[in-house]
């Protein structure tokens, strides 16, 4: 009886546990392919400032990274624990909502002030104001 019942509990476990696993993988998927879209505007951002790359596309790159920082609170909403997300960003979603809009704002002031093909040395300070580990340091698994 008991090794019976067992069996029924796993079963039943693994017709609820698989399906809600399945769909919020691509819940789980989107927002890293954001994030991966932030890492490559920030990568292409740094070989402007190392050199070699076209100092005229920092004001789009910017754009771009600006546009995708949109996008976070409603990649994140839908609650998909997994991934390499901290359970914390529902649990504290106040604080982390805070984060995202943190970050939104710092980029838009980096993307203010590349306005009019200022030179890219002008805007780095605010470059160096938009902070990834802030956020990562807190709801990102290592
Ligand atoms: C508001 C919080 C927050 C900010 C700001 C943030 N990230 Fe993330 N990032 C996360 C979380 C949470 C994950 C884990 C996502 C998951 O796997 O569920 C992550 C994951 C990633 C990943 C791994 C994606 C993958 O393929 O698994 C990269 C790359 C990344 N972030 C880059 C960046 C860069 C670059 C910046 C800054 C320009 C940044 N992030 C800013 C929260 C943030």
């Amino acid at each position: 009886m008991r090794p019976r019942l067992a069996l029924a509990v796993a079963s039943i476990g693994l017709c609820i546990g698989v399906p809600a696993l399945a769909a919020s993988q691509p819940a789980i998927e989107y927002r890293q392919y954001l994030m991966k879209t932030l890492e490559a505007q920030f990568q292409a951002i740094t070989l402007i400032y190392i050199g070699g790359a076209p100092a005229e596309n920092l004001h789009s790159h910017l754009t771009a990274a600006l546009l995708t920082a949109r996008m976070l609170p409603a990649a994140f909403e839908p609650r998909a624990p997994g991934g390499a997300s901290q359970p914390q960003i529902w649990t504290k979603w106040d604080d982390y909502a805070r984060h995202m809009r943190e970050f939104e704002a710092r980029i838009a002031i980096a993307l203010e002030a590349s306005k009019d093909g200022t030179p890219p040395q002008d805007v780095l300070f605010h470059i160096d104001a938009i902070s990834c580990r802030e956020c990562h340091d807190r709801y990102r698994r290592h």
